[in-house]
C-alpha cells in the first residue's frame, strides 16, 4: 500500500510542470505553444531566457529528487525510491496537471541519478555535457546521458532492479525526443543560441 501511495506522489510530483508556471509568471506565454514547443529547461531558454531557464531547471532537479526521498520515506526501499524517481519523470513527461502535455524527463532524470546512482551518473553526465559543448545539441546530449546511464549502472554494479529502472529511462528519453533525433539525422536540430527551425 505504502509503495503505491509513494508512486502516485512521485507521479504527481513529477507532473507539477515548472516550465509552464515559469513562462506563465515571466513571460505570460505557454511554453509549449513557442519554440520546440518542450515544457523544459532548454526551451525556456530559447523562449524566455537563461535566469529563467536556470530557475526550471533547478526546480525539475529538485522535484524529481524529493520523489526519491518521498519514496524512502515511505519506505526506506532503494528500489522503491529509485521506482518512484521513474514515476516522477513519467509526471514530467505526461503531467495530470497539463493536459498530458509535458518536457521530456532529462532534467527530472538528472535529480534521480544523482540521488540514485550518482557517480555512474557523474561520468555519463561528464560525457553529454561535452557533447553539448563541442556539438550545441542539449538533444543529443541529453539522449548520450540517458542510453548511456544503464551501461554504467550496470559497469558500476549496482542491484540489477537499477539497472533495469535507468533503461526504462533511457527508453523514455528516446521516446520523447522522437522529433530531436529527426532533426539530427536531417542535420536540423536547434542548437543553443540559434533560433529554433522545429518544434516538439
Ligand atoms: O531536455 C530536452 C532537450 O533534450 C531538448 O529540448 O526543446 O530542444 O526539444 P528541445
Amino acid at each position: 500500500m505504502m509503495v503505491l501511495v509513494a508512486l502516485i506522489g512521485a507521479y504527481l510530483l513529477g507532473s507539477i510542470s515548472s516550465s509552464y508556471l515559469v513562462a506563465k509568471k515571466w513571460a505570460g506565454i505557454d511554453i509549449r505553444q513557442h519554440g520546440s514547443g518542450n515544457a523544459g529547461a532548454t526551451n525556456t531558454l530559447r523562449v524566455v531566457g537563461k535566469w529563467a531557464a536556470l530557475l526550471v531547471f533547478v526546480l525539475d532537479i529538485a522535484k524529481a529528487m524529493i520523489a526519491v526521498g518521498l519514496g524512502y520515506a515511505l519506505t526506506q526501499d532503494e528500489t522503491v525510491m529509485f521506482a518512484c524517481g521513474f514515476a516522477a519523470i513519467v509526471g514530467h513527461n505526461w503531467p495530470v496537471f497539463f493536459q498530458f502535455r509535458g518536457g521530456k524527463g532529462v532534467a527530472a532524470t538528472i535529480g534521480v541519478a544523482a540521488m540514485m546512482v550518482f557517480f555512474p551518473a557523474l561520468i555519463v553526465g561528464v560525457i553529454a555535457v561535452l557533447s553539448i559543448v563541442v556539438t550545441r545539441y542539449v538533444s543529443l546530449g541529453s539522449i548520450i546521458f540517458a542510453v548511456g546511464l544503464p551501461f554504467s549502472v550496470w559497469l558500476a554494479n549496482e542491484p540489477p532492479s537499477f539497472v533495469w529502472i535507468s533503461a526504462g529511462i533511457a527508453l523514455l528519453t528516446v521516446f520523447r525526443h522522437r522529433s530531436n533525433i529527426q532533426r539530427l539525422i536531417q542535420g536540423t536540430e536547434n542548437r543553443i543560441g540559434q533560433r529554433p527551425t522545429g518544434g516538439k
